[in-house]
C-alpha cells in the first residue's frame, strides 16, 4: 500500500501553481449531463475524485473524453433514459460527490437512481436537505434496500425551498434539479462558497437562468433546454490554503500562483494574525514566516467564514505556535481524528466536544502516521515537513483524492518527500537523503 516518506526540517521556498477546484469540478462534471450537447470543461483537477466521477458518468452512457489531463469533453446525449439507468459501483460509493448525479439526472430525466454517497468519515453526512429539495420540486425519493437513492417525478415544478442547514451539496444539487423545472425556484439559506458560484456560472453558460449564487438566496427560473458550453473551473481555494499553511508551518517563503485572493480572505486574515506575512497580488499570494508564530482562536463556518476544509491544516500550524489556541469545528461532528496522530509527533492538543485546545510546542518529532481523511492527511504532511527527522504517512489514498501531484509540488519547493510502497523503499529514501 502506497505511503509517503518525509524528511522534515527543510524550509520550503519557491513557487507552486494551484489546480482547478475539486469541489467545483465535481458539481460541474455532473451538471454537464443536463444537456445532450457537448460540454468542454477546462482546468479540471487530475485527482481521484474527478476520475471516479467521470468513470461513473461514462458508465451511464455519456461520451467522456480527456482532451488533455485537465480538459474533458462530456456529451450526455447518449445516456439512455430507461429503468436500468443507475449510478452504482464500488468506486462511486466511496466518493461524496456521487450525489450530484442525483440532481443532474433527476433534473434531466425526472428520475434518478444513485448509490448513497460515501466520502470522508468526518461526520454523519446526511442527505436529508437534498431530499427535502427534490421533494419540494415534486419528486418522490426513497432509499431502496440496496443502498440506492431512487428519485422520480411526473414533472419537476419550481418551489420555494428553505434549507434547515447551510449545505454546499444540497445547494448545488437543488440548483441542478431546478434548472429545467417548470417555473421559479427559490433556495433560501443557500451556501455561498465560491464553488456554488462556479457551478451556477457553468449552468448559466449552458443557458440556465440562475441568479443570486454567492448570496444566501438563489433564484432559478426553469428553462426548456440547456446547450453545450466551454467552461474553465476556478482555482482550488483549499489547495491554495494548504500550501499557505505549509509555508507558515515550515517558516518558508512560497509564491502560490493561479489563485483568487478574495476566496482566501479568511485564511489570509488568520495567517497574518498569527505573525505570518501574506502578500496579495492579482492572481497569486506570497506567504512568508520566520520565527515562532502566535496563537489565536478559530471557529469554522460556512463561506465566507473560516473553511472547515482548512481546519486540520491550521491546527497543525497552531500546534507549533507560541501559547494556547482554540479551534472550534462547527460544521462536521468528527473532524479531529488527526489529533491522535499529531500526539505521536509530540503535539499537545486536547479535544473537548467540538473544540481542540492547542498548547503550542517548539518542534514536532517525526513519527509513523496514518491519514484518517483527505484534509487531515494533507495536514499530517505539513506536520511531517515541519518535524525533526523522518515520518511515514499511510493511507495516502485519501490525499490523492483531492490533491494533484502533491508530493511533486512539495519536492519542487525543496521538501523531501517520496511516495513508496515498501519498507525497503523507505530505507532507500533515508539513505538517499541522509
Ligand atoms: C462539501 O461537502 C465538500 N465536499 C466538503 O469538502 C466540505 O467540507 C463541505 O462541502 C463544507 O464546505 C464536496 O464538495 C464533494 P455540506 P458536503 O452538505 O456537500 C450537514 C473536502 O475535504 N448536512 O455543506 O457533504 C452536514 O452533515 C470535503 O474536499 C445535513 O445536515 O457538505 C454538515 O454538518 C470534505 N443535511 C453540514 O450540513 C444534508 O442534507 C455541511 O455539509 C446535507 C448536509
Amino acid at each position: 500500500m502506497e505511503k509517503y516518506v518525509i524528511k522534515g526540517g527543510q524550509v520550503l521556498e519557491g513557487e507552486v501553481t494551484i489546480a482547478g477546484a475539486k469541489n467545483a469540478a465535481l458539481g460541474i462534471l455532473a451538471a454537464a449531463v443536463l444537456t445532450d450537447e457537448e460540454c468542454i470543461i477546462e482546468n479540471v483537477p487530475y485527482v481521484e475524485d474527478t476520475k471516479v466521477l467521470l468513470a461513473a458518468i461514462e458508465n451511464i452512457g455519456a461520451k467522456v473524453k480527456y482532451i488533455d489531463e485537465h480538459t474533458v469533453s462530456i456529451c450526455g446525449g447518449s445516456i439512455q433514459d430507461d429503468e436500468y439507468l443507475c449510478v452504482d459501483d464500488e468506486y462511486i460509493r466511496k466518493i461524496r460527490a456521487s450525489y450530484y448525479l442525483l440532481g443532474a439526472l433527476l433534473g434531466k430525466f425526472n428520475r434518478a437512481q444513485v448509490a448513497l454517497p460515501g466520502g470522508c468519515d468526518i461526520g454523519l453526512r446526511p442527505i436529508d436537505q437534498h431530499i427535502k429539495g427534490f421533494e419540494a420540486l415534486g419528486a418522490t425519493v426513497d432509499i431502496d434496500n440496496g443502498g440506492k437513492v431512487v428519485a422520480k417525478a411526473e414533472k419537476l415544478v419550481g418551489n420555494h425551498i428553505y434549507l434547515d442547514v447551510v449545505t454546499v451539496g444540497a445547494t448545488i444539487n437543488i440548483m441542478m434539479a431546478a434548472a429545467l423545472a417548470e417555473g421559479k425556484t427559490t433556495i433560501e439559506n443557500a451556501a455561498k462558497e465560491p464553488h456554488i458560484v462556479d457551478v451556477a456560472n457553468f449552468l448559466n453558460s449552458m443557458g440556465a437562468n440562475i441568479k443570486g449564487a454567492g448570496t444566501d438566496v438563489i433564484r432559478i427560473r426553469g428553462v426548456q433546454k440547456l446547450k453545450g458550453t466551454c467552461y474553465s473551473i476556478i482555482p482550488d481555494q483549499i489547495e491554495a490554503g494548504t500550501f499557505m499553511t505549509m509555508a507558515a508551518a515550515t517558516g518558508g517563503n512560497i509564491l502560490i500562483k493561479n489563485v483568487i485572493p478574495k476566496h482566501l480572505e479568511a485564511i489570509t486574515s488568520k495567517l497574518n494574525e498569527i505573525g505570518a506575512k501574506v502578500i496579495e497580488y492579482d492572481d497569486s499570494v506570497r506567504v512568508m514566516a520566520d520565527g515562532r508564530l502566535k496563537c489565536t482562536q478559530i471557529k469554522t463556518l460556512p463561506y465566507p467564514g473560516f473553511p472547515t476544509d482548512m481546519q486540520p491544516q491550521m491546527a497543525v500550524t497552531l500546534a507549533l505556535s507560541q501559547g494556547t489556541s482554540v479551534i472550534t469545528e462547527s460544521i462536521f461532528e468528527n473532524r479531529f481524528k488527526y489529533v491522535n496522530e499529531l500526539a505521536r509527533m509530540g503535539a499537545r492538543i486536547k479535544v473537548e466536544g467540538q473544540s481542540a485546545i492547542i498548547n503550542g510546542i517548539e518542534r514536532y518529532t517525526g513519527a509513523s502516521l496514518v491519514a484518517p481523511d483527505l484534509r487531515a492527511g494533507a495536514a499530517l504532511v505539513i506536520a511531517a515537513l515541519a518535524a525533526d527527522g523522518f515520518s511515514t504517512i499511510e493511507d495516502i489514498k485519501y490525499v490523492l483524492r483531492g490533491y494533484e501531484n502533491f508530493d511533486g509540488k512539495i519536492r519542487d519547493l525543496g521538501g523531501m518527500i517520496q511516495v513508496v510502497d515498501s519498507d525497503k523503499e523507505v530505507q532507500k529514501f533515508k539513505l538517499m537523503v541522509g
